[in-house]
């Protein structure tokens, strides 16, 4: 299959480069701010901002009637009710914020309430991964495969987890504990859009987490299933973009995941 990028798509990879020039000189003063009195937080928050503006307005400028839900700005209505583009400016911002080089941007654009095309964009490394729907997901130029594993004893996980003021710190450690116990390791990366895409990439093998926001995982979703995967809620249902719980990983190995988390929820302590 030879690598098909909608004109649409094309846009976003656009402002996604454009926003990413800026983030990465953003980033550069992150080292710098470190050290300061005032700490980087406000200047981060800020370039997240900025950057959501900047996307924004590149797209509106190609495609103007579009509607948007952001994390920075929340919903934007646009005279086209059929479409809009689902943006997290920078997902990853604790990274950001400590000078850790994973963090993404991630756009998705929806159609009819489908997910029609999407990207996740990690300036730093310069991989770009893109989905199209029924044309396949690419990193790069490199056409992308979920991994094939089939035994949940030699797999690699992903997963996020809850922090100061988020709830589910009891559950999420049962589950922890059930996925140390049966796979070769667990990783915590802390970008939900680049796990998805790392998993459409057959780096991971799944993905958990709980409390995510339809613009963490908007573009991700389409990625692995473009890439073969399967996708679903923790309750093993549909409702994978608001709900805020995903499960993602390869066919063979859903449904023992999807078990082993259940389980493992069940003995949690409340
Ligand atoms: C966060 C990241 C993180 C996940 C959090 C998200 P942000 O997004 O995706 O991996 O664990 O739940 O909120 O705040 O960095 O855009
Ligand atoms: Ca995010
Ligand atoms: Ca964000």
């Amino acid at each position: 299959m030879t690598k098909y990028i909608s004109p649409a798509l094309t846009v976003m990879v656009a402002a996604a480069r454009k926003a990413g020039r800026k983030l990465i000189r953003d980033y550069g003063e992150i080292e710098n701010l470190q050290v300061s009195m005032k700490g980087p937080a406000d200047f981060v928050s800020s370039a997240d901002k900025r950057t959501e503006l900047m996307l924004i307005e590149e797209l509106q400028r190609v495609r103007p009637g579009y509607g948007f839900l952001t994390e920075e700005h929340g919903v934007i209505e646009g005279p086209d009710r059929t479409h809009r583009f689902i943006i997290d400016p920078i997902d990853g911002t604790t990274n950001f914020l400590h000078g850790i080089p994973h963090f993404a941007i991630s756009i998705a654009l929806e159609r009819e309430q489908q997910m029609v095309s999407g990207l996740v964009f990690n300036p730093i490394t310069d991989e770009l991964y893109v989905a199209e729907k029924g044309h396949g997901a690419y990193l790069n130029d490199k056409r992308l495969r979920v991994a094939a594993r089939k035994e949940l004893n030699k797999t690699l996980l992903a997963t996020g987890i809850p922090f100061l003021g988020r709830p589910g710190h009891e559950t999420f450690s049962a589950e922890l504990s059930a996925a140390m116990a049966t796979t070769t390791g667990v990783r915590r990366f802390g970008a939900a859009s680049l796990d998805l895409a790392y998993v459409a990439a057959g780096r991971f093998d799944a993905f958990w987490e709980r409390g995510l926001q339809p613009w963490d995982v908007a573009a991700g979703i389409l990625l692995v299933k473009e890439a073969g995967g399967v996708v679903t809620d923790l309750n093993g249902g549909t409702d994978t973009l608001t709900g805020g719980t995903i499960l993602a990983t390869n066919e063979h190995l859903h449904q023992s995941v999807l078990k082993l988390l259940k389980d493992a929820g069940k003995t949690a302590k409340h």
